[in-house]
């Protein structure tokens, strides 16, 4: 069907709401810029921009991240002309997709999402009156979109943060359930892949590096501000000359996420030894710097380009829509809305 098919799909979207941060990077983007480099596999990595807004109707705020995200990823060296790169709402076949599945989805199987019950659940908890007030109709038929981004390229594998299991499960429910009613395989089935390996970072404060906790450390701040962030990562009071345990360690943590094995060890054998906390945090600041250095330049340059970022991604989103077009063409047959001749 094309020239991709032999190969397996791997497809995943990064919704774009804030800036990237050290823990974006360790968790999705790095793994992702690697798996893109296997030849067996054909990789379709988007901005989900649709569905940032679910979350947030500042368009100034939408568009920067859009922004940030597509210029972080190039710095850190994507390679574009490898894996399709693109704005999900450069592909206006996703919302008429969306539309069909909506169609065949049941109302009950959206009803059991953890982000809508978990929305329910707090209005009911700080005593509302309307357990849906405030939820939108994007939010709760956000697995849904998420299906027709994924059933529209028929991925096979989905890397995806614990929390999103339930969407894949979901794009297979409903892609099962859409084969079925109009009885062929229009729909690979997707499978969820979750890497264990893959390490969630904490923050500064010690919970899961997260934007809604506020507690990030974004990848491409200036020098300066890279070290006063990693000056503020919470540590205990243990004075120099006392060993401390580098496995409850935030700052520990994040150095071994971008160090290797060796140097690993090496900062390991120092908090045995009772590195002082100052130390430490310099060694960790200077290690980062050193690392993100390069990439920084090229983001900051891309930033100061979006010319040659819209061009990326357009070029990206006409080899998606190269083959949406034809898969919706099939579609809109599929369900009786072809054309008469
Ligand atoms: N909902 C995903 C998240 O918040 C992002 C996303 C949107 C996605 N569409 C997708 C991930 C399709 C994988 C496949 O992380």
């Amino acid at each position: 069907m094309s020239k991709f098919s032999d190969k397996t799909r791997v497809l995943t979207g990064i919704t774009t709401t804030g800036t990237p941060h050290l823990g974006n990077y360790v968790g999705a983007i790095k793994p992702a810029i690697e798996a893109s480099q296997n030849p067996s596999v054909q990789s379709f990595y988007f901005m989900a921009d649709y569905h940032a807004l679910i979350k947030c109707q500042d368009p100034k705020q939408v568009q920067q991240s859009r922004l940030e995200i597509a210029a972080t990823w190039l710095a850190l060296g994507l390679d574009t002309d490898n894996a399709i790169f693109y704005r999900q709402s450069d592909i206006r076949e996703i919302p008429e997709l969306t539309w069909m599945l909506s169609c065949v989805c049941a109302k009950g199987l959206m009803n059991r999402a953890h982000a809508y019950k978990a929305a329910v659940a707090d209005n009911e908890e700080s005593g509302n009156q309307d357990p849906d007030k405030g939820i939108t109709m994007g939010l709760f038929g956000y697995p849904v979109l998420m299906a027709a981004d994924i059933l529209m390229f028929n991925a096979n594998k989905v890397p995806v943060g614990r929390d999103q299991i339930q969407h894949i499960e979901m794009a297979r429910d409903i892609a099962g359930r859409f084969n079925h009613l109009y009885k062929s395989q229009y729909f690979t089935l997707p499978e969820a892949v979750v890497d264990e390996k893959v390490e969630v970072l904490h923050g500064l404060d010690g919970r899961k590096m997260s934007k809604s906790y506020q507690n990030t450390i974004p990848l491409f701040v200036s020098e300066k501000k890279l070290q006063k962030l990693v000056r503020k990562i919470k540590t205990n009071s243990l004075e120099p000359g006392e060993p401390k345990d580098p496995d409850t360690c935030t700052l520990f943590q994040i150095y071994s996420a971008f160090a290797s094995s060796e140097e690993t060890e090496a900062m390991r054998a120092q908090y045995a030894e009772g590195i002082g906390w100052g130390d430490a945090k310099n060694q960790v600041f200077e290690y980062l710097n050193a690392h993100l250095a390069e990439p920084r330049e090229r983001y900051n340059a891309l930033m100061e380009d979006p010319g040659h970022i819209e061009a990326v991604l357009q070029k990206g989103a006409e080899r998606a829509r190269e083959e949406a077009t034809v898969t919706m063409e099939r579609l809109r047959d599929a369900v009786g809305l072809g054309r008469f001749i």
